[in-house]
């Protein structure tokens, strides 16, 4: 990695980055180079690490899959399948399953990058196969420590699960998922609780909806302080930045999951402690 961008902003803060609480909090010594606790650089050992989780999920039942759902102002608006997530997503560099909705995001990237700009988006995550029942109200909550895990995503700006922000709006008979047996499994005939009800899984799939911001660092100039010299400057910046860090953050959301679902099958006793 090429660190030396980062030292003509030792001392004049990226505004929508970590560096000026960083340096209030550190006093200096966090890693101001770009590699730290703030990059993007971090979630490298989240998706390591999300890849023993998903294997361990696999050994019972439970499979997660993430996708782009939505670019700036681009959204995915049809429905797609389980296969089709599973098929497509890697196939363009957006990680959109539609190939048609995957270029109009990239012509929104490309929009950005020729103002000096950035964008941002959402991910979607799900996880299939969890059984009902899983989760430790009060302070565990299956929601709870998913939304913590996906939280510590650099980037991240909102969470919600199933209908969402979107259940403010809707009345209780709207939002209400009814029972119903199918296959001789109880289940429900639609998802809006995204899978959990009261902090435990309910047997049908988990489906959270991630919101990243716009990339903080944006070759644009923008007003900031000199630490130093406590006066304001205008900063551009140089060095390499993503326009939008939404496609690199769909397996970050992925193994997320799957590391707090792994966990919570362990703790429930699903997977062994250890591995005979
Ligand atoms: C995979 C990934 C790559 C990222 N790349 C950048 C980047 O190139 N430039 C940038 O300003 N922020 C990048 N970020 C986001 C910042 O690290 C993040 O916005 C910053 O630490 C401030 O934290 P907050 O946005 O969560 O408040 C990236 C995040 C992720 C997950």
């Amino acid at each position: 990695m090429d660190s030396r961008p980062y030292e003509e902003i030792r001392y004049t803060p990226r505004p929508g980055h970590a560096d000026y609480p960083a340096e209030v909090r550190y006093g200096g010594y966090q890693d101001y180079r770009g590699g730290g606790r703030f990059s993007g650089r971090i979630t490298a050992a989240y998706v390591a690490a999300g890849a023993i989780a998903k294997k361990l999920l696999k050994t019972v039942g439970v499979e997660v899959l993430a996708h782009t759902v939505q670019i700036g102002k681009v959204k995915l608006c049809k429905e797609v399948s389980y296969e089709e997530i599973r098929r497509e997503t890697y196939r363009n560099p957006v990680r959109c399953v539609d190939p048609e909705t995957a270029e109009r995001m990239l012509e929104e990237i490309r929009a950005a990058v020729r103002d000096g700009d950035s964008v941002g988006g959402i991910v979607e995550g799900i996880a299939l196969g969890v059984p009902a029942g899983w989760g430790f109200p009060i302070f565990d909550s299956i929601d709870a420590d998913l939304a913590k895990m996906v939280f510590n995503i650099p980037g991240v700006k909102g969470v919600e699960f199933g209908s969402g922000f979107k259940a403010a709006s809707m009345r209780g008979s709207e939002n209400n998922d009814q029972y119903t047996i199918k296959d001789g499994k109880i289940v429900t005939e639609t998802n809006n609780s995204g899978g959990v009800l009261g902090g435990l899984s309910n047997g049908m799939p988990i489906k959270m909806r991630v919101a990243f911001k716009p990339t903080a660092s944006i070759p644009r100039g923008q007003k900031t302080v000199d630490l130093r010299k406590l006066r304001e400057i205008e900063l551009r910046l140089r060095g390499r930045y993503d326009p939008c860090i939404v496609p690199r953050a769909v397996p970050v959301v992925e193994a997320c999951m799957a590391l707090v679902l792994a966990d919570h099958a362990i703790r429930m006793g699903a997977i062994p402690q250890v591995l005979g």
